[in-house]
């Protein structure tokens, strides 16, 4: 029998759960400094809710399975259908707009490459049920927030911002139809993975006809929104939405992080605004995170219209880009005090100073045994503390605790009830 995990599967030993709890950490705190509130659903849902449009690469990728009672079920490749089913299901009850954020795994069975595995931790922020630009700054701010956190400079990641609302307009003034929309982004999503000649075949078996198809590229290739702009009708709500979120990045101070690229169109269905993705600037990673704008997909679940934008933010990928640029969080174990004793007499009054220490709120480590001064400070060492007691029968004698200081090597000498 083989010890590995299944194939895309993690172990999270000590030095690899660290990282990632750090990494969770920063998310948690930008979720709630933004006022987002967290929930959870499990990790199973019934495989008709997970059921996909063809075309969307995630259609092929769902674990499937089936339970004793032959229900279909299925474990999420993403959050975004769990959450539009909480919602659908309370819809009369919830108060709108709302803010929901949730770190969860999730599956996917995938071609494995560099930053994709077959199972990960994904945060997901979502406003849900606000129609103005305000939910995609909202999200993509506490995303921007992240980065700053995390030590990553607009140098180092970059936003990138594109607009299906935008694709849609120009779609409309060459007459395609608008049943064609979604397998043309799709298809579009698939630029820069397959040749554009591949995507040219996909978006002629929609019907598109080859000058349709150059205005397409054309567009995308746009690099300013005042260019994109004169290409659309002089009143385009997808131009006001763009502009308005770049304006209010400024007063909100993360517009270094944002780039505006309509080439950024997103393999998922639902999307029906503006997207976005993000990106290690050296263009040698996979999408950091993604998200956008899906106003249609609680109507898709027998809900009432509601408008949602959110993203969902993988923890591969970025981890893989702070490892590189040497700004992973969490590589080295710390806790506050270690406490060791020479002999089990020592022990009543190690046990006394690590008890007052917890209660103060201190982590203390306290050795399992007795054990010689060099074992316990290489022990000490071993677990980041930050400040060393160690009790012999000098200790024991006078009552008094010698506090070594691991960076200094300084010690001093405090009562128990100076501790
Ligand atoms: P997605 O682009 O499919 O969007 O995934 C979002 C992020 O999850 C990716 O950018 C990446 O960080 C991470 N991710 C996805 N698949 C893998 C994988 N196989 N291995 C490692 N990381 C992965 C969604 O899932 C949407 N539901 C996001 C969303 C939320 N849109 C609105 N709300």
């Amino acid at each position: 029998m083989t010890l590995a995990p299944p194939r895309g599967m993690r172990d999270f030993y000590p030095e690899d759960f660290r990282p990632r709890e750090a990494l969770f950490r920063v998310w948690r705190e930008v979720a709630a400094d933004f006022g987002f509130e967290g929930i959870d659903a499990p990790v199973v849902e019934t495989e008709e809710l997970l059921a996909r449009k063809a075309g969307e690469e995630i259609a092929d990728q769902i674990y499937t399975f089936e339970d004793k009672s032959g229900r279909r079920l299925a474990l999420r490749p993403e959050f975004t259908p769990s959450l539009a089913r909480m919602i659908v299901a309370r819809q009369g009850q919830l108060s709108f707009p709302l803010k929901w954020s949730c770190i969860v795994q999730c599956f996917r069975y995938e071609r494995m490459s560099r930053g994709r595995k077959r199972e990960h931790y994904q945060w997901n922020l979502d406003v849900v049920g606000e129609e103005s630009v305000m939910a995609e700054v909202e999200a993509i701010g506490a995303a921007a927030e992240s980065f700053r956190r995390l030590g990553l400079t607009p140098d180092e990641i970059q936003i990138r911002v594109g607009s299906r609302a935008l694709i849609g307009e120009l779609f409309a003034l060459s007459g395609i139809g608008a049943e064609h929309f979604m397998a043309c982004c799709l298809a579009l999503d698939k630029r820069g993975k397959i040749s554009d000649d591949d995507t040219r075949a996909l978006l002629e078996k929609e019907g598109l006809g080859a000058a349709d198809i150059d205005r397409v590229f054309d567009l995308l290739a746009v690099r300013t929104i005042d260019d994109a702009a004169s290409r659309v009708a002089p009143v385009s709500p997808a131009i006001a939405d763009l502009a308005a979120l770049f304006s209010l990045a400024r007063d909100f101070d993360f517009a270094d992080y944002l780039a505006f690229d309509l080439s950024v169109v997103r393999g998922l269905g639902y999307y029906t605004g503006i997207v976005f993705e993000g990106f290690d600037t050296r263009g040698k990673l996979r999408a950091v995170f993604g998200g956008g704008r899906y106003d249609n997909l609680l109507t898709a679940l027998g809900g009432k219209p509601c408008p949602a934008v959110g993203f969902g933010y993988g923890d591969v990928v970025i981890q893989e880009l702070l490892a590189d640029l040497g700004k992973l969080p969490g590589a080295s174990p710390g806790i506050d005090f270690a406490v060791g004793y020479m002999t089990d007499e020592c022990r009543p009054l190690a046990a006394r100073a690590v008890a007052r220490l917890r209660r103060s709120g201190r982590g203390a480590e306290i050795g399992l045994s007795s054990e010689k001064p060099k074992k316990f400070f290489a022990r000490a060492n071993r677990f980041g503390a930050r400040r060393a007691i160690f009790i012999g029968p000098d200790e024991l004698a006078s009552g008094r605790l010698a506090v070594k200081d691991m960076q200094s090597g300084e010690q001093r000498s405090v009562a128990l009830d100076e501790l």
